[in-house]
């Protein structure tokens, strides 16, 4: 029998070149904008913040954006924004920036404190609209009820999750991601990738997302190595928006699990950039995840170009040599040596992913502490294989 399953997305969803030159119009209505925007992305804005400025409106400029973004970073930007007391924040950038948005379009009021909405459910209600815009095709928070920010003291991930999280407006604009550089584009492809990969064979998968997610890994398979090669092809581009816009439609209704649960360490205590900590880990998952779920890795396989025939297992297998061949033609580290994370933080990595219980519960074989460390010591072997 067919789950139940809610969708909970943003109102409206423009996608396709040239459709940042939308912002304006969805912010009819508003008259003070807080605009959080990558700093290389900002001069390509430009243009359109004055268009903004010249309709009436006053806006509030911040390139206040670091990446995998400590919580002192959003604490940072919320006095300053309470201050200004916007009707709209529009969040322009990766997922750092976006995430930073989402959080602070709540949490600027100073009626609830950070540590106090981490977690699923806990956050209270926006009042101001949200608007995002995403300049990397690949971590989906565009239109996610979820954002992430760094705790430096724990030196873990932590996740906040909430419907209030959903932008009212996504803009999807493959020509913000123009000459992104080659190691953003192949980092954050394969976490688009690895999206579409944990949603699809998800313990909680659902057919109204597994054709998103299988035509978001052919968009990417067959449209990555491109995007990464010639920084400027826009049809390229475009294939790996549409891709990455499938894999976070895949996000908020089913979730990744277990890459994205052991990939929180990395981040955490590395600083290893989200995309290259799935990318990494998504290989020595799959090996594991693979007794589990042969026919699905079998249509994962397929979706990658896999042709060859033969049993789900060896498709599987294929599939899986498909994604470190991938990984490695975009210039992703075959494992954590070439990470420099030591072999001796593996054990602590381990134990911190096991507290990431709300997406390891997603994945499709159940993973005990020794099974985490165990991933781990694959993937850091995988440096020399
Ligand atoms: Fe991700």
């Amino acid at each position: 029998m067919i789950a139940n399953i809610s969708l909970n997305l943003p109102a409206v969803i423009e996608f396709g070149a040239g459709k940042i030159n939308t912002l304006n119009l969805h912010l009819q209505g508003c008259r003070k904008i807080f605009l959080l925007v990558d700093k290389p992305v900002f001069p390509k804005i430009e243009p359109l913040v004055r268009e903004i400025e010249s309709s009436g409106k006053e806006v509030f400029v911040s390139t206040e954006v670091v990446p995998e973004p400590p919580i002192d970073t959003l604490a940072g930007l919320l006095l300053p924004v309470r201050d200004f007391s916007p009707d709209a924040v529009v969040g322009i950038g990766g997922g750092s920036t976006m995430d930073l948005a989402k959080l602070v379009s709540v949490l600027f009021t100073g009626e609830q404190q950070i540590h106090e909405v981490i977690g699923i459910n806990n956050l209270g209600k926006r009042n101001i609209r949200l608007a995002l815009a995403s300049t990397t095709s690949g971590t989906g928070s565009e239109v996610t009820p979820i954002a992430v920010l760094t705790d430096t003291r724990e030196k873990l991930k932590k996740g906040v999750v909430s419907p209030h999280l959903v932008a009212d407006v996504t803009i999807v604009d493959p020509e913000l991601t123009l000459g992104l550089p080659a190691p953003v584009t192949a980092a954050t492809g394969m976490d688009a990738m690895t999206h579409c990969i944990e949603a699809y064979t998800n313990r909680f998968a659902h057919p109204v997302i597994d054709n998103l997610a299988l035509q978001g890994i052919a968009l990417i398979a067959a449209n990555l190595e491109t995007a990464v090669s010639d920084s400027g092809n826009l049809e390229a581009r475009t294939a790996m928006a549409l891709g990455s816009l499938y894999g976070g439609l895949c996000l908020g209704p089913v979730n990744t699990a277990a890459v994205h649960a052991l990939a929180y360490p990395l981040g955490g205590e590395f600083n290893v950039p989200h995309g290259v900590a799935n990318s990494v880990l998504l290989p020595f998952v799959m090996d594991f995840n693979l007794s589990e779920c042969s026919g699905k890795y079998a249509q994962v396989a397929r979706a990658l170009g896999v042709t060859t025939g033969g049993s789900d297992k060896i498709m599987a297998e294929e599939g899986i040599q498909r994604i470190k061949g991938l990984s490695a033609r975009c210039g992703i580290p075959k494992g954590l040596k070439q990470l420099a994370i030591p072999e001796a933080a593996i054990p602590a990595m381990a134990k911190a992913a096991m507290l990431v219980t709300r997406l390891l519960d997603n994945n499709p074989r159940k993973v005990e502490l020794k099974d985490a460390e165990a991933i781990f010591r694959a993937a850091f072997r995988g440096a020399e294989a």
